[in-house]
């Protein structure tokens, strides 16, 4: 069977988007956005009090949009910001609500990062810096030839 993929992601603020936009590019993959009829602040602290309690109650989000035929799809990507330490309660809703027996099935998440910029102010932290940013290079390097070669099956 031909590799056929689905890039499915929520996203809050834009992040998410942007980086399942940009795995869709490298893959030529299919892009989904999992939406739900639950309201989230906008502002860090009054959304994030609201997606610890959907943690504590185990709660599931009603899902507004479906992804068509699901079952042409061999490797379907899932992605969203990490909520209280975690993925947001919406996806729990999305991976209940498909069959994903015999697909690869491939998580990605962006979330708060190391606040380089305050780093930097720090003297003498220069090499840390560099060192944290090399980092990067090569972690988005190897991030794209992964992408790169899920698309080619
Ligand atoms: C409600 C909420 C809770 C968050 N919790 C965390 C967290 O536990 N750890 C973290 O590193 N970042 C956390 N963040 C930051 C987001 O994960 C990060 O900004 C992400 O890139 C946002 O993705 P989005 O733009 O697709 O919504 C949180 C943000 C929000 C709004």
């Amino acid at each position: 069977m031909a590799t056929k993929i689905l890039i499915a992601y929520f996203s809050h603020w834009g992040h998410s988007q942007n980086f399942a936009e940009q795995i869709q590019k490298l893959t030529g993959g299919d892009l989904f956005e999992i939406k739900t009829s639950t309201d989230y602040p906008e502002a860090h602290d009054p959304c994030s009090i609201q997606a610890h309690q959907e943690q504590l109650a185990d709660f599931r989000p009603e899902l507004t949009n479906h992804v068509q035929n699901m079952a042409q799809y061999t490797t379907v990507l899932i992605g969203h910001p990490i909520w209280w330490y975690r993925e947001p309660m919406v996806i729990r809703s999305f991976w209940e609500a498909y069959n994903f027996t015999d697909k690869k099935v491939i998580p990605f998440a962006t979330s708060g990062d190391v606040a380089l910029p305050i780093l930097r102010k720090i003297p003498r932290i220069g090499f840390l810096t560099r060192m944290l940013s090399l980092v990067s290079v090569l972690k988005h390097m190897l991030l794209k030839t992964m992408f790169l070669k899920l698309k080619n099956g």
